[in-house]
């Protein structure tokens, strides 16, 4: 499949409507993705990055549909993860001739991982490449989300061509954004930043604040993965501005496992006080729940409670990757409290305050433990708990 953007301006990329795990194993795609690579048909020709490599030949043939690949120039490779470099190796077999086109850090990436004896161009901010009647300008874009991360942009046609920045893992039979439900849309791009962009929040505002300050016009908004964002381009770099300042909703997420359900009952409790005092929340039993969804829940809320019984003087396998990512993923502005249940010796509860500080996450209150399963005195004390733990979130904001 072929979409034209603008005249000369193709989507040669690849569907990939089967995923459901990125990164290896540690993103869920629920909605798939799509390997978004652009071909510009100028007196030169340029293509703007590839696809995954088992999709090479798909993008391969979607170019020949176009023009005599042979005639391909420049190759810019805005960024080196394999769902975009990947088609390099098989494409640059039948070009070697052409230029691939990378940041200085893509410098270091792309051959990292290839070792292709390609002709390489090294750009930066600012630096351009002339097409003919249109040309190539080039920002680099360090950690957004990589430190070779780099954006390209069309003049002429106003098209921009961030790489990873506003895509989403979202496969779909139409391109652009005003041919789809934006809702879904959005539930990808969210999740998309909560998952990936968060821990450079300071940085996404920094470069969108330069960017913005180029006053170049964007009819175009053409990412990497997922949907174009040709209608109203500008509203997903206006959610990326809302997202990085760490704004939240003022719910709360309540994260734990349980072994004998006792842990369980108190996280329910624990939401009862909570919904008590009109505050939303929802619980999430890591053993069942997809980690991404629950870390996108957490980008979005206020309060981050931790609940998770004894095991071996330690914390129940299950709850571990989450944890990791609270620390890992650094997101702004939460407060978080910690509950547990346990049975001989009870060592959960500090670790898991001691998880909550980790991740920066303000602890509120003292954390509340009950041996064995708890009674129905201390379920009551778990409904107290949520309610305070309610009420100094809403005192805090
Ligand atoms: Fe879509 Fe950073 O790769």
């Amino acid at each position: 499949m072929v979409v034209e953007l603008k005249e000369g301006v193709y989507w040669v990329g690849v569907v990939d409507w089967n995923i459901k795990k990125f990164h290896g194993h540690e993103y869920s795609t629920h909605r798939g993705s799509t390997y978004n690579s652009y071909l510009i048909v100028d007196e030169k020709i340029a293509l703007v990055d590839t696809v995954l490599g088992s999709y090479s030949n798909e993008m391969i043939e979607n170019i020949k549909k176009i023009i005599d690949i042979e005639k391909i120039d420049y190759v810019i490779a805005n960024h080196a993860e394999t769902d975009h470099s990947g088609g390099l190796p098989a494409l640059m077999k039948l070009i070697p001739d052409a230029t691939v086109v990378v940041s200085e850090k893509g410098k270091e990436s792309i051959p990292g991982h290839y070792h292709g004896d390609w002709n390489f161009k090294v750009v930066t901010t600012g630096d351009t490449i002339s097409l003919g009647k249109n040309s190539l300008v080039f920002v680099k874009a360090p950690m957004l989300h990589w430190p070779d991360s780099m954006m390209t942009y069309l003049t002429g046609k106003n098209i921009l061509m961030p790489n990873d920045a506003f895509g989403q893992h979202f496969a779909s039979s139409k391109r652009f954004n005003d041919e789809v439900d934006e809702t879904e849309v959005y539930e990808e791009a969210i999740k998309y930043y909560a998952n990936i962009l968060t821990p450079f929040s300071n940085l996404v505002t920094k470069k969108l604040d330069e960017f913005v300050k180029l006053d170049i016009p964007v009819d175009i908004i053409a990412p990497s993965h997922g949907i174009i964002w040709r209608k109203d381009p500008m509203q997903i770099v206006e959610k990326y501005y809302e997202w990085a300042s760490g704004k939240n909703d003022g719910s709360v997420v309540i994260i734990y496992d349980t072994m004998w359900k006792g842990t369980e009952q108190m996280a329910t409790a624990i939401g009862e006080g909570i919904g008590n005092e009109g505050v939303k929340y929802k619980l999430f039993n890591m053993a069942v729940h997809d980690r991404n969804d629950v870390l996108t829940e957490v980008f979005k809320a206020k309060g981050i409670l931790l609940g998770c019984p004894t095991m071996n003087n330690g914390l129940l396998p299950t709850i571990m990757p989450i944890l990791e990512d609270l620390k890992g993923l650094r997101f702004k502005n939460k407060v978080g409290a910690a509950f547990a249940s346990y049975g001989w010796s009870g060592e959960s509860l500090k670790q898991l305050e001691d998880r909550l500080e980790g991740a920066k996450i303000e602890i509120l209150q003292e954390g509340i433990k009950f041996k064995w399963q708890p009674t129905k005195e201390e379920l009551g004390a778990c409904v107290e708990f949520g309610s305070d733990f309610a009420k100094k979130m809403k005192s805090s904001e």
